[in-house]
């Protein structure tokens, strides 16, 4: 995302993304990617296990990102200090390692989200580009995004936090002999980038309204086609795409990777009984998922606030999936999809060596299914479940429809579940369960189930 820049100014391009920008700062001296130092960060107070699952997030973010890891300096504080967030010992601790280390680091990556002023301070003092959790996160979004709905909200979420940052982004470090001509703006050359920015945020917020009515436009289409929407959500990695894909003849980017989905994928899913549904993929969800993503991800993140019903994937092979679970029903919380049905998807179960406390978690968790997305084990479960909750709204009816009308046979024997099917003379009598929507629009068909 390059920043748009002022015409006052004879600044090039000037801020990219953190680990593109590491990337020129680098030079081509590590073509295989800038290296990164890590830093894990915990305030007393806060669980130790928490904050170590969330530094090898971190590793697995910056992998991601695609930026290697060379190492990395654990510290704690009592409280965060404004200026720098940790202390002094612990810059020094910081800068030490990065002396010692022989090779090259170009950025150092906080498992925290920094202040500018603490990202500015620390970068001064320890003389290298420092990115924080929110800005890697934003990284990998700005590389994955495929459509142009992700894209747009992607530039969104970039511009929101650049915005407070942008004095002296980077361009310090640029000075100090990496090879990059990039200078540093004076204020007016600041006001004009923000001035700049502030109107870009306004221009992609009306684009992604019009988005959003787009997609409203949709899902009324499938209202009104009785069809109803499935949205899966779940910690980054999961397995939703897997699931998906194993359902549908969906074809979606499957990887081992955090995030490989951006963009929301919606394919149609044939259930028991008739019942048919459409799958919505969504990005996945993180700890702590920044923000400004959750709010420029509005768009997608509808789909599951407006879905019939929730499907949330659980990689039950992680050792945090509790804490998964909690994160992911928290940024459900966040948008407002709290009304609906949902149905919990006990994944990856071929890792599970513990067969009896999946079942313990399954019955805890109702309705829920334990299933493999990858070897296929369960999904008749799993569309079974979401036949039978999908279908508590349905309702037992009798239709007389004359064989003269195929055409509304075939829209009530595909779109309920059909009990019986009779001929009596020129009419066909359905005994159907059956949506009240469908039901209604077919009400002139309808009789008592004495033939009334
Ligand atoms: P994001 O796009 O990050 O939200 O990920 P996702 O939830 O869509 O996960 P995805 O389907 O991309 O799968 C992540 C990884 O888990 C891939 O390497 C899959 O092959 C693997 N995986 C998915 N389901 C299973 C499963 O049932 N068993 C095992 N062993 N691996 C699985």
């Amino acid at each position: 995302m390059p920043l748009p820049t002022s015409t006052s100014t004879k600044r090039s391009k000037s801020a990219s993304w953190p680990v593109e920008e590491a990337r020129r700062l680098t030079g081509n001296d590590d073509a295989d990617g800038p290296r990164a130092l890590l830093v894990g960060c915990r305030v007393r107070s806060e669980d130790r296990d928490i904050v170590a699952e969330s530094l090898t997030e971190l590793a697995r973010l910056v992998d991601t990102a695609g930026a290697i890891e060379v190492g990395c300096v654990k510290c704690e504080v009592k409280r965060p200090v404004p200026a720098t967030f940790v202390g002094r010992g612990a810059i020094d601790r910081i800068a030490k390692q990065l002396a010692e280390l022989d090779v090259p680091v170009r950025c150092v990556v906080f498992d925290v989200d920094l202040t500018a002023t603490q990202q500015r301070n620390l970068e001064s003092r320890l003389e290298v580009m420092v990115i924080d959790r929110t800005g890697i996160i934003l990284d990998i979004f700005a590389k994955r995004a495929q459509t142009r709905e992700g894209k747009l909200q992607v530039e969104l979420a970039q511009y929101q936090y650049l915005l407070p940052r942008l004095r002296g982004l980077w361009t310090h470090l640029s000075r100090q002999g990496a090879g990059i001509g990039t200078r540093g703006p004076g204020e007016t050359d600041l006001e004009i980038d923000r001035r700049r920015i502030r109107q870009r945020i306004a221009g992609l917020k009306k684009k992604l309204e019009k988005v959003r009515m787009t997609r409203e436009l949709h899902r009324s289409e499938r209202r009104k086609s009785q069809v109803q929407t499935v949205a899966l959500v779940g910690y980054t990695n999961a397995g939703k795409s897997t699931l998906l894909n194993a359902c549908t003849d969906a074809d979606v980017l499957i990887e081992d990777r955090l995030f490989a989905t951006l963009d929301p994928t919606a394919r149609e899913i044939a259930l028991p009984g008739n019942v048919k549904a459409v799958m919505v993929d969504t990005v996945g969800f993180i700890q702590r998922l920044p923000h400004q993503l959750v709010e420029s991800f509005k768009a997608t993140l509808e789909e599951v606030t407006l879905a019939d019903l929730i499907v949330h994937v659980v990689d039950a092979s992680h050792p945090r999936m509790e804490q998964q679970v909690g994160a992911v029903a928290e940024v459900l919380h966040e948008i407002g999809a709290t009304d609906q049905a949902m149905v919990y998807v006990f994944n990856k179960a071929d890792l599970v060596i513990q067969k009896p406390w999946l079942d313990r978690l399954v019955a805890a968790h109702q309705p829920a299914v334990a299933v493999s997305a990858r070897d296929g084990s369960n999904l008749d479960d799993f569309r079974n479940q979401l036949a039978l909750t999908l279908g508590r709204h349905r309702r037992r009816a009798v239709f007389r429809v004359p064989l003269a009308r195929p055409d509304v046979l075939h829209i009530l024997r595909t779109r309920a579940e059909v009990i019986a099917d009779d001929i009596d003379g020129q009419h066909v009598v359905l005994t159907l369960r059956i949506g009240e929507r469908l039901a209604g629009r077919w009400r002139e068909f309808r009789i008592e189930e004495n033939g009334s």
